[in-house]
């Protein structure tokens, strides 16, 4: 028996966010410009988040890496009213994909309660590895790669070489991708969008089994929202890339051989998020512009009911600028 009405579903607000963010970055797809897209993105993100109910504060804001227009940390978001949530946000998930029209440029915005998204602090680069829920309980990331495999193809019932292991097109990745190649899978390399690999990794049926590797510690706690609502295992582990990011982790307490799981990266099931496609690919389709207006394509997830929700919206521009001091043309 329903005890009580549904209270609401930020996810559905929140993709209003992504949608203007993705609209306004895509004017730039291709034009080799990725600060500008970054910068379109960030304005209209954050002009959104204006009418979202929550007292919201970034957590994981993105931008410092790059010297990127940012959405910072700390910065608050939100009408003030309602619960008080921190924010992910990466308004151009693959700035570079953007920059040069390549697939899978997606944007992205995750809410939990305040205090349960993990604070990376000084951590840049996260070592990371995705597989379908099926393997949730088979697989560690300190285990070799071959043997990582041979779990992930037994427990989702393939042969190892029926897998295609998603990983970003790094010289870092020299060693691993030999090591996948030696244990017989299939690969798939990106340059990058390794939030894209990692929610691929968990979607039954689609062309990615695993992700594998080093990526940035925002998207590896993005990523890890939504798969706390997809299903799915998470693991990662901090790895800096220079010695002055080795210095900031070591000086402000993080141990660098903690295997940081799904629920310590993520420590609430409420949590919220929506990611809208900006350069289309195989993940998500990108914003079809009509004359009059656009087509966006969407992914919208509630962890407390697990709702996934895909939902494609035909935007009219003449009329959304009467309302919004967005500049959408
Ligand atoms: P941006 O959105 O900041 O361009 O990040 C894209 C990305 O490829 C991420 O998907 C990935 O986690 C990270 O960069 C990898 O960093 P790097 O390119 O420095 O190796």
């Amino acid at each position: 028996m329903i005890q009580e009405a549904p209270d609401r579903n930020l996810a559905l607000d929140l993709v209003r966010v992504t949608e203007a963010a993705a609209l306004s970055s895509s004017r730039w797809l291709g034009r080799g410009d990725k600060v500008q897209g970054d910068k379109a993105a960030v304005d209209a993100m954050r002009l959104s988040f204006n009418a979202l109910e929550i007292r919201g504060t970034v957590v994981i804001g993105e931008g410092e890496k790059d010297e990127a227009p940012m959405l910072y940390n700390g910065e608050k978001l939100g009408t003030g009213k309602g619960p008080e949530m921190d924010v992910a946000v990466d308004p151009v998930e693959g700035t570079r994909l953007l920059a040069y029209g390549r697939p899978n440029a997606i944007a992205v915005v995750a809410l939990a309660p305040k205090g349960s998204m993990y604070d990376p602090g000084p951590a840049y680069y996260m070592k990371k590895l995705v597989v379908p829920a099926q393997a949730k309980y088979q697989v560690d990331i300190k285990m070799p790669v071959a043997e990582n495999l041979r779990k992930v193809a037994r427990a989702i019932g393939k042969a190892v070489d029926d897998l295609v292991v998603f990983v970003l097109d790094k010289p870092r990745h020299r060693d691993l991708i030999s090591e996948i190649r030696q244990a017989g899978a299939r690969i798939q390399l990106h340059t990058d969008g390794d939030v894209a690999g990692a929610l691929m990794a968990v979607t039954p049926g689609g062309d990615v089994d695993v992700m594998m590797g080093t990526g940035g510690t925002p998207e590896g706690v993005l990523a890890a929202t939504a798969i706390r609502v997809m299903g799915g295992e998470m693991q990662g582990m901090l790895d800096p890339q220079s010695e002055e990011e080795t210095k900031a982790l070591l000086n402000a307490g993080y141990n660098l051989n903690q295997v940081l799981t799904l629920e310590e990266m993520i420590s609430s099931d409420d949590v919220f998020f929506a990611a809208t496609g900006i350069s289309g690919g195989t993940f998500l389709k990108g914003v079809e512009f009509t004359g009059e207006g656009a087509i966006t394509h969407s992914m919208v997830m509630r962890g407390r009911t697990g709702t996934f929700r895909r939902i494609e919206a035909l935007h009219s521009f003449d009329k959304l600028m009467r309302v919004s001091a967005i500049k959408y043309r």
